[in-house]
């Protein structure tokens, strides 16, 4: 049942306040998240986390990419995050103190799957799985458990459990980061940021007509560029891909300080490029680069907060998010225009979006 709405895709845009209103709720206590969450042995698992290393695929992987700046950049815990068919054939050095992390939306990617029994026999701490079906292989096998609610998801492209997942990742990251170099002030704050979020995805569900427009401008482009920084980076990743899954219109992502170092070369009058720019600390770098596409004729599409004075101008066109956006925010409000662009190119261009050509929901084979 689409709901009314004309795809499962468009549906499950649109469900991600609940979805992550689900995800975040009864799980936290005088403004802390609940270690229980975890499951009944992450009390005595936790304290002896150091380090984590989380494997995944796809939009997971992305996830992921985003979880690191959570643990290293919050709390202090090292943390390294591979794709899991590369993870399980290679000989990874798991250092003492060290918790695997697998995250799938379906739990039965077969990857991800081989990846968590390999590190059975590892010698990790123990094994965490974040993931959306309950009932799934990885949740069945793993030592903790942090269920995303985020629903049925019937789109192939994944929206809500990309979403929920990063929910699910700042609540695992503060609880990890406090026996490490999180204070309690500071994961309150942690805490409140995150549970604010929903609604401040509601606002920016808000911008869809903002991203129809763009979409016309991308229609019978062949190729795209996203960019961004820190952990915008992943999100730029992430919208990339929604992009070539459902337009299939080729779409890279790069950190924008790696522009000069080549992909610069591309950059012309038919190259879209589009950046992520939420005001922290990396906003005057991102700017710069910006201005290197500008003077090389690209033709600029910037999300970004409304306090970072960037204006739109010939060549530059800007969408400001409905209100300042924490780092830890970020990620998760910054997906979601990305989201609704990829889809309006992709009816603009008459493709299949619930069901891309080559793909199937469920990867159950290597
Ligand atoms: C992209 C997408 C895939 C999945 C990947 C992993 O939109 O849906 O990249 O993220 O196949 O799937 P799960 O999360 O089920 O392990």
């Amino acid at each position: 049942d689409k709901g009314g709405y004309r795809h499962y895709m468009l549906k499950e845009i649109f469900e991600q306040p609940k979805a992550l209103g689900d995800t975040l709720s009864e799980r936290f206590a005088h403004g802390r998240p609940l270690e229980a969450v975890l499951g009944p042995d992450a009390a005595e698992l936790l304290p002896q986390v150091r380090g984590v290393h989380i494997v995944a695929c796809g939009t997971s992987y992305h996830a992921g990419l985003v979880a690191r700046y959570y643990l290293e950049q919050g709390g202090g815990v090292p943390c390294t995050v591979e794709v899991a068919s590369e993870y399980r054939y290679r000989d990874p050095v798991v250092p003492p103190g060290t918790l695997f992390l697998a995250i799938s939306q379906s739990g039965e990617t077969a990857d991800t799957l081989a990846a968590l029994r390999f590190a059975r026999g590892s010698g990790y701490v123990a094994t965490a799985a974040i993931c959306n079906v309950p009932e799934s292989s990885l949740v069945r096998e793993s030592d903790l458990v942090l269920m995303t609610r985020a629903g049925p998801e019937i789109g192939v492209a994944s929206t809500k459990a990309f979403t929920t997942q990063l929910a699910a990742l700042g609540l695992f990251g503060m609880l990890v980061a406090r026996h490490n170099r999180l204070d309690a002030r500071m994961e309150k704050l942690y805490a409140r940021q995150l549970l604010h979020v929903p609604a401040q995805v509601e606002k920016t569900l808000q911008l869809e007509s903002a991203m129809i427009k763009w979409a016309e401008w991308f229609a019978d482009k062949h190729h795209a560029l996203f960019l961004g920084r820190g952990p915008s980076f992943p999100v730029a990743l992430e919208g990339a891909l929604k992009l070539k899954e459902i337009s299939y219109i080729h779409a890279e992502a790069y950190p924008a300080g790696e522009l000069k170092h080549g992909p610069l070369a591309l950059v012309d009058a038919d190259m879209p490029v589009v950046a992520v720019a939420p005001n922290n600390r990396l906003i005057e770098k991102l700017k710069s680069n910006l201005q290197e596409v500008r003077a090389r004729g690209g033709q600029l599409f910037v999300l970004a907060d409304p306090d970072t004075g960037i204006r739109s101008e010939p060549g530059i066109e800007v969408v400001t998010m409905p209100e300042h956006i924490e780092a830890l925010q970020a990620p998760l409000v910054y997906t979601v225009p990305l989201q609704l662009l990829a889809y309006h190119v992709a009816v603009a261009r008459g493709t299949d979006v619930d069901q891309p050509r080559n793909l199937a929901k469920s990867v159950t084979v290597e």
